[in-house]
């Protein structure tokens, strides 16, 4: 596809303008943003992890997992804090055989001796097949891949994380939890999400709303003070999709009537003034008491770290399904890069 002239002359589309850029021959290319996945491409990928996860487990499994992608290297470029999201694509990664290079600290690379971003990059895509990347500025990811579309040797850029824009592998890990959760409940559709925390900055909550009104009859709430509900634009896109957002600051209230509560911390890391440390935050935390008043059924997330949001006396109650996002996250991750390099195909040769 030819290119625009400038980044900026490209970045003034409106994203559905631009969403084909991420594409290459009709598939996902660059994972950019969650509203980029399909309904079916969700289930496919959904499916592929299925496989990757019961693959694993069984004799021999690993081994073959582990040769499909072994002519493949990533560069994992985490410019920005990360635990979970670094070891969980490092991990995806040696799943399915891929060999790995990191950049964490720029201090230690050439950027120090004044080279630029841009070029480090580049340099990155003549060593690696991929590129997954979080950075603290947001859209540097597309930006990246920008220029190296323009260049001889592009390869996919997956976003780790990007700001607070988006972060787009975590909502796909997000939805595959609830998928997985309510396989037996008929499915996603027709839910009741509850979302509490920071939702102004929270960019995986952002990510998989986008991804959640990709299912019929969701409802959601959105619970949080009043200065950290969901930015309007979010909101507008709910209300165009025609999903039902009821938006409170009263958690006990609505715990008895969702099917999935996300927990999320307070992102002060993009405080202008250190405004975080006036709230009082404690409504917004889950205690071993008012889980009691959520249904069966229902499952607690967390895109983690968590600070003091979710007792850890809950940790044990069989809703919390924060620790098993991490390993769905991992599958979810290997099947992404299996799918990007067209391999997924191989899995039925096990
Ligand atoms: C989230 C993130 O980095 O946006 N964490 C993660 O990737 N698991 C959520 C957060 O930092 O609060």
């Amino acid at each position: 596809m030819e290119r625009l002239k400038t980044f900026e002359e490209y970045l003034r589309q409106p994203l559905e303008e631009r969403l084909p850029y991420y594409e290459k021959n009709q598939r996902v290319y660059h994972v950019m943003v969650s509203q980029q996945f399909s309904y079916d491409f969700l289930m496919k990928l959904f499916d592929t992890a299925d496989l990757v996860k019961h693959i694993t487990h069984k004799p021999n499994g690993a081994e073959f997992l582990a040769s499909v992608l072994q002519h493949k290297r990533a560069m994992l470029y985490f410019t920005q804090p990360s635990t979970r999201t670094f070891l969980s694509f490092l991990t995806a990664c040696q799943t399915v055989g891929m060999n790995t290079g990191e950049v964490r600290d720029p201090s230690l690379s050439s950027e120090l001796k004044g080279e630029s971003q841009e070029d480090g990059l580049r340099t990155f895509s003549s060593y690696f097949d991929a590129i997954i990347m979080r950075d603290p500025k947001p859209g540097f990811c597309e930006y990246v891949a920008y220029c190296l579309d323009q260049t001889s040797r592009s390869v996919p850029i997956i976003n780790g994380g990007s700001g607070k824009d988006q972060h787009p592998t975590q909502a796909l890990l997000d939805v595959y939890t609830l998928y997985r959760s309510f396989q037996e409940q008929g499915g996603i559709s027709g839910k009741t999400c509850c979302f509490v925390g920071d939702l102004l900055r929270g960019r995986a909550v952002r990510s998989v709303i986008y991804l959640l009104a990709r299912y019929w009859k969701v409802e959601m709430y959105m619970v949080a003070p009043d200065t950290l509900q969901i930015a309007p634009d979010l909101e507008h896109f709910l209300q165009e999709q025609e999903i039902k957002v009821h938006k409170t600051d009263n958690l006990e209230e609505v715990l008895p009537h969702v099917d999935s509560l996300y927990m999320t911390r307070v992102q002060d890391e993009y405080d202008l003034s250190q405004e975080s440390a006036l709230l009082d935050y404690s409504k917004f935390h889950l205690t071993i008491e008012n889980v009691q008043r959520m249904q069966k059924h229902a499952i607690i997330m967390h895109p983690l770290p968590r600070r003091h949001e979710i007792d850890p006396s809950i940790d044990s109650d069989p809703r919390a399904m924060y620790w098993r996002q991490l390993r769905n996250g991992m599958y979810i991750r290997a099947a992404l890069l299996l799918y990007l390099f067209n391999m997924e195909h191989r899995l039925a040769e096990y």
